[in-house]
């Protein structure tokens, strides 16, 4: 397994491009099989979890072809000869229960793995089918499939929520735009990606309205066509890089970056002393001056702070002036990056969903090892500013939603290298 072995040193300056958004394209992908015609997306990220995805609607037998190195996903699925999505691949990635709700639409049947738990929860999916279950689906679960079929076809329904899912929300939306009648979905997820993903279905000719806020509107529709649709620019990177010069000092400008992917961790980042400018390609980022101040975060679904940036916003304040408290209410385990920061000197206790994390002056550099994609990266950020070496193993964790980590890391003068196993 290869490590990243960073090198705390002077302060980052230039540029990093930001890719498309890996939580955005993982939810696109399955829209394919909402229809028999082509679907291509641009501004693909490079990711594994993107092949990892690629893979589970080959192996529905649709068409993913990957183009352009990777930039452009090309797909159909005219022909489907299975509709089962088997444990070996959903238990690696949790979103493969994406082609759910599509399969169900457009196929009447489907037998999806229950994901199981992964490092940061359990990640139940009692909201998904709750949903297509008032779409008039039946779901049985056996052997730990979720067996589910609509031989009838799926009719418009009223879907009221207990919390904003995301990906409960993004599998209602895709079946119910082939849904007969009228879906109104309340306390919606209000995510970019969510944006995105109707976006997306509505150039496929999916009638939907209300998208980014908590009530969206689906007339279902006979049919869905092609269509060719760029990815969303991915927030959760553009936040984890906008940490870099916010930590190790300097200047860095995102290219790509968007100040409404990210506006409230922007607040949370100009109370904690780091300005945030707009430019015509991106985001520039930077100190104001001097020392980074503490800060509370609670993580919300959008557009509260985002629980993907919960980890790399630790690694900034575990040198912040002051104690910062973050409560994490999306996730019931989403601190092990907290004993691995722990290691490079910092103070943090954790009790339950809340973590207390007490400034230092500076950490210094330490084996550590990633537990899950953004924890990993958030040691990697910590080892920016600290002093000497800090080796970060098991980054498998980070090829799933970073590509180009190094290099794009690299080219705003950190020291950083990937050791090979
Ligand atoms: C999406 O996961 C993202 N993944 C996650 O990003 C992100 O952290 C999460 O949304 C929250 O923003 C993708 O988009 C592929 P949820 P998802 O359904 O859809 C509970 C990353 O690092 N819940 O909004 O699984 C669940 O247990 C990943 O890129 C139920 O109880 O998130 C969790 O506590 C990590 N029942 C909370 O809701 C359900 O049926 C949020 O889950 C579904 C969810």
């Amino acid at each position: 397994m290869d490590s990243i072995v960073v090198t705390g040193g002077g302060e980052l300056r230039g540029e990093i491009p930001i890719a498309g958004a890996k939580n955005a394209c993982l939810a696109l992908m399955p829209a394919t099989l909402l229809s028999e015609e082509p679907l291509t997306l641009t501004n693909a990220p490079r990711l594994s979890d993107i092949k990892t995805m690629t893979t589970l609607l080959q192996s529905l037998g649709a068409e993913a072809a990957s183009l352009q190195d990777g930039q452009v996903l090309a797909m159909s699925s005219h022909d489907l000869t299975s509709t089962r999505a088997d444990y070996d691949i959903v238990r690696k990635m949790r979103a493969s229960n994406l082609v759910l709700g599509p399969l169900i639409a457009r196929h009447g049947h489907a037998e999806v793995s229950l994901p199981g738990g992964c490092a940061i929860g359990a990640r139940p999916m009692d909201l998904h089918i709750f949903g297509l279950e008032k779409l008039g689906a039946e779901i049985d679960l056996r052997d730990g499939y979720l067996h589910a079929k609509a031989p009838n076809g799926l009719k418009g329904a009223e879907i009221p929520l207990t919390f904003a899912s995301v990906g409960a929300t993004e599998n209602i939306v895709m079946a119910a735009t082939l849904a007969k009648g009228t879906t109104v979905l309340t306390n919606a997820a209000r995510e970019p990606e969510i944006v995105d993903l109707v976006q997306c279905l509505r150039a496929m000719g999916a009638q939907i309205e209300g998208e980014g806020t908590s009530r969206i509107e689906i007339q279902g529709v006979d049919r869905l066509h092609g269509a060719t649709h760029a990815v969303v620019a991915d927030r959760i990177e553009l936040g984890t890089y906008m940490l870099a010069p916010a930590i190790a000092g300097g200047e860095v400008e995102c290219l790509g970056g968007r100040l409404d992917l990210v506006g409230a961790f922007v607040e949370k980042l100009d109370a904690a002393g780091i300005a945030v400018e707009e430019t015509a390609r991106g985001l520039r980022v930077s100190r104001k001056n001097g020392r980074i101040r503490a800060v509370d975060v609670t993580t919300e679904p959008f557009p509260g702070f985002p629980t993907d940036l919960q980890a790399q916003m630790m690694a900034m304040l575990c040198t912040a002036e002051g104690t910062s408290e973050l409560n994490e209410t999306i996730f019931e385990n989403r601190f092990m990056h907290a004993p691995e920061l722990t290691r490079m000197g910092a103070r943090i206790e954790v009790h339950g969903g809340k973590a207390r994390v007490t400034g230092v002056n500076k950490l210094r550099g330490a084996p550590v090892m990633a537990t899950d994609l953004r924890a990993s990266v958030s040691l990697i950020l910590a080892g920016l500013a600290a002093e000497g070496e800090t080796v970060v193993s098991r980054v498998y964790h980070l090829d799933r939603g970073y590509e180009h980590v190094v290099r794009k890391l690299r080219g705003v003068g950190a020291q950083v290298e990937r050791v090979k196993a």
